[in-house]
């Protein structure tokens, strides 16, 4: 079967589908995630976090971001493969934008890109889909910005909720074919996915978006500590793994590992 595209997004708004997006790092657990029919696969710089042990997304650079966003391709056959633009591979403007876009296209076979930003990050928007290149937008809270913004709600005041719509209807017009609202009250991403031709990707935003996108690591359980409160946690890998862990020490302490099964004479 081939890859899933940006028409067939548009196709399941028509049709008035919702469909699931989650995030993948590697391509062994895209590779679950492909076969479990998710159809919008994530390379996000959520990574920084979720992946390569830093504090926000902001230090991620275009050489994870190239690396990891190829092995997502390899281990997928069906999925439409996403990859965000890291912070500052695109904020210079649009020619910038279009480099580190480029990249992740040609050398890591990402089917399109998304950035940060409505308004904002028009030009750059523009210049890609002009080059062919699909960009999905992200709006509300944009962890790129968390050293001015801080991780909290937005949306919630008028003057603020009126320019979620506009940057929303704003990315639609420069070309986006789908915008990720992030931890926006469910009313007005409600409003926007109502405004919209365009699919809403929702996480923290409310059951009426389009689409819903969770953090892999946090929908399994692999987060250690407090995750976001949007979240639904599906499994306990965290605990699976350390079991294993801790089963596998103890079989090696107690020479109960290898047994002759495992052994070769
Ligand atoms: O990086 C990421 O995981 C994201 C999603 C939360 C939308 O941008
Ligand atoms: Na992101």
């Amino acid at each position: 079967a081939r890859r899933i595209t940006v028409h067939d997004i548009a196709a399941a708004k028509e049709r008035g589908e919702k469909w699931p997006m989650l995030t993948a790092y590697d391509a062994m657990t895209a590779s679950v995630f492909d076969e479990a029919g998710i159809p919008v696969l994530l390379v996000g710089d959520s990574m920084g976090n979720c992946h390569l042990g830093y504090e926000t997304t902001v230090p991620v650079t275009m050489d994870e971001m190239a690396l990891l966003s190829a092995a997502v391709v390899r281990g997928t056959k069906r999925a439409l493969v996403v990859g965000d633009l890291p912070f500052g591979s695109y904020q210079e403007g649009p020619v910038q934008a279009l480099r580190s876009a480029t990249r992740l296209v040609k050398e890591s076979g990402v089917g399109a890109v998304k950035l940060e930003g409505g308004e904002r990050s028009l030009p750059q928007t523009r210049a890609l889909v002009q080059s062919g290149i699909p960009v999905m937008s992200h709006l509300g809270l944009t962890p790129q910005s968390v050293n001015t913004m801080g991780y909290r709600v937005q949306g919630r005041a008028d003057e603020d909720a009126h320019r979620l719509l506009r940057d929303a209807k704003a990315a639609q017009d420069a070309g986006a074919f789908a915008v990720v609202l992030e931890l926006v009250p469910a009313e007005l991403a409600a409003e926007v996915t109502r405004s919209l031709h365009i699919p809403t990707v929702g996480i923290g935003a409310g059951p009426d978006t389009d689409a819903q996108v969770l953090v892999w690591t946090d929908m399994t359980g692999m987060t250690g500590g407090r995750v976001p409160r949007f979240t639904r946690q599906y499994a306990d890998l965290r605990r699976t793994l350390g079991d294993a862990a801790q089963a596998f020490a103890e079989d090696v302490a107690g020479g109960a590992f290898p047994a002759e099964e495992h052994t070769f004479h």
